[in-house]
């Protein structure tokens, strides 16, 4: 098998490099080693950028966003007694949507699998060789058993954070990681039941951290601070409801319950590996990177990423210009580092750490940016999005 770009992971990076390269006319082969179903069914982020938003539509797969997305004009930050609502058309011109990781992979899948280049799922033993080569190739085993090389100009490691590319860069360049784990995790529900809110409230409170946001008039999406070896099994649903309640509680306020249809712990760690780059394999996403979820970043970083390279394999593919692969690194890494400390410092805002003198620091850094204009401008252009360069 032959392609000018090898993409391993169908992920959102992977999906829209696809669908980026195949409308300037580059040919890609999409290798994944989860079956569809999987990857469509896994319930991840759900907050566009503006500019995510911008690149799906351009990339001609927003038509189910702009139907069923929901376009949000800012967000409430708590802590007791105050709720303060974050105006961004105001602060900085720009809004956000909402619109689950899973349906814009669905969409791009869709897209791909319609007219779009080869999209391989359940391939196994994947492995890219001889990438420091203008001739890189990925071996691997089809979903029939059959092995396979698939020859290539350039290699996309597209493959999240447990993926075979990152290593490899690592190893190529002598790279560098840069870590911080945090004290705490996640517990994440799916509800049915309409949002007790119009728009998404993060909250401080002493017992910890506690979030609601949406997928849908009809779905619910939460999540609450827990430790990170909490187990599920000691969070009955009853048990959630009366954290979330009592965490986002506000007089003449009152959240709506129902059945939880998804549960699970997410763990929480910035982790950011340099270089994105090792020959002819670029890293993008996840595979390069992970923020921690309170900035609403993670996924609108993996199509920043990827909007700079595919412009990047294009000038390299189609004329034969190496400027733009050559500086992809440093160009996506400064966006990278930019979003890994606005995600840091919403996180580290919000958590509850169990130190009061730190309680007290957070407390007077939310009074302090929900009082300030400048403060609040701040805020609204990070998670917002920042411009791509
Ligand atoms: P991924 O989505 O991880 O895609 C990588 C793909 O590569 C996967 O399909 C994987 O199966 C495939 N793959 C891996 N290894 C191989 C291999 N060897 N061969 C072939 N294929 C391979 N971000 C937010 O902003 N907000 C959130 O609320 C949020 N919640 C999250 C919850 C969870 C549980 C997780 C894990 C992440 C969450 N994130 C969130 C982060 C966000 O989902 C990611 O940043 C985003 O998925 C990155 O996209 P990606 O395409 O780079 O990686
Ligand atoms: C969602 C997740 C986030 O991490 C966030 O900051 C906002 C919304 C969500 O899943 O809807």
């Amino acid at each position: 098998m032959r392609t000018q770009v090898g993409i391993i992971g169908a992920g959102p990076a992977g999906l829209l490099l696809s669908r980026l390269l195949q409308l300037q006319g580059i040919d890609t082969v999409v290798l994944e080693n989860r079956s569809r179903g999987y990857v469509e069914a896994r319930i991840r982020a759900g907050i566009l950028e503006q500019h995510t938003v911008d690149t799906l539509r351009a990339a001609g797969v927003g038509a189910r966003l702009d139907r069923e997305g929901m376009q949000h004009g800012g967000i409430h930050l708590q802590y007791p007694g105050t709720r303060h609502t974050f105006d961004f058309p105001e602060l900085c011109g720009r809004t956000v949507w909402i619109y689950g990781q899973s349906e814009v992979v669905k969409d791009l899948i869709a897209a791909q699998l319609e007219d779009g280049p080869p999209l391989l799922f359940e391939v196994s033993d994947v492995r890219p060789v001889d990438v420091d080569t203008d001739h890189p190739r990925i071996h691997f085993t089809d979903a029939e058993g059959n092995a396979q090389v698939l020859e290539c100009d350039a290699v996309a490691g597209t493959d999240g954070f447990h993926g075979v590319s990152r290593p490899l860069v690592t190893a190529g360049t002598g790279g560098r990681v840069w870590e911080r784990t945090y004290p705490y995790a996640w517990l994440g529900i799916l509800a049915d039941v309409a949002p007790s809110t119009d728009e998404l409230i993060y909250a401080w409170h002493p017992d910890g951290f506690a979030m609601h946001s949406m997928r849908s008039p009809s779905v619910s999406r939460l999540y609450l601070q827990v430790r990170p070896d909490e187990e599920i099994e000691d969070w009955p649903d009853d048990r959630i409801w009366e954290a979330l309640a009592t965490r986002m509680a506000l007089p003449g306020w009152t959240l709506e319950t129902g059945p939880v249809t998804e549960k699970s712990v997410l763990p929480m760690r910035s982790f950011v590996s340099t270089p994105m780059r090792y020959g002819r394999l670029f890293l993008a996403g996840d595979a390069a990177h992970i923020v921690p979820p309170t900035g609403a970043k993670g996924l609108n970083l993996a199509v920043a990423d990827v909007t700079l390279l595919a412009t990047a394999l294009v000038r390299l593919l189609a004329e034969q210009r190496t400027d733009l692969v050559d500086s992809y690194s440093d160009r996506a890494l400064a966006r990278v580092w930019r979003c890994t400390h606005f995600s840091w410092w919403m996180t580290s805002m919000l958590h509850r750490s169990g130190d009061d003198f730190d309680a007290q620091l957070q407390l007077s850094q939310l009074r302090r940016v929900c009082s300030s204009e400048a403060a609040a401008r701040e805020l609204a252009e990070n998670y917002t999005g920042l411009p791509l360069e």
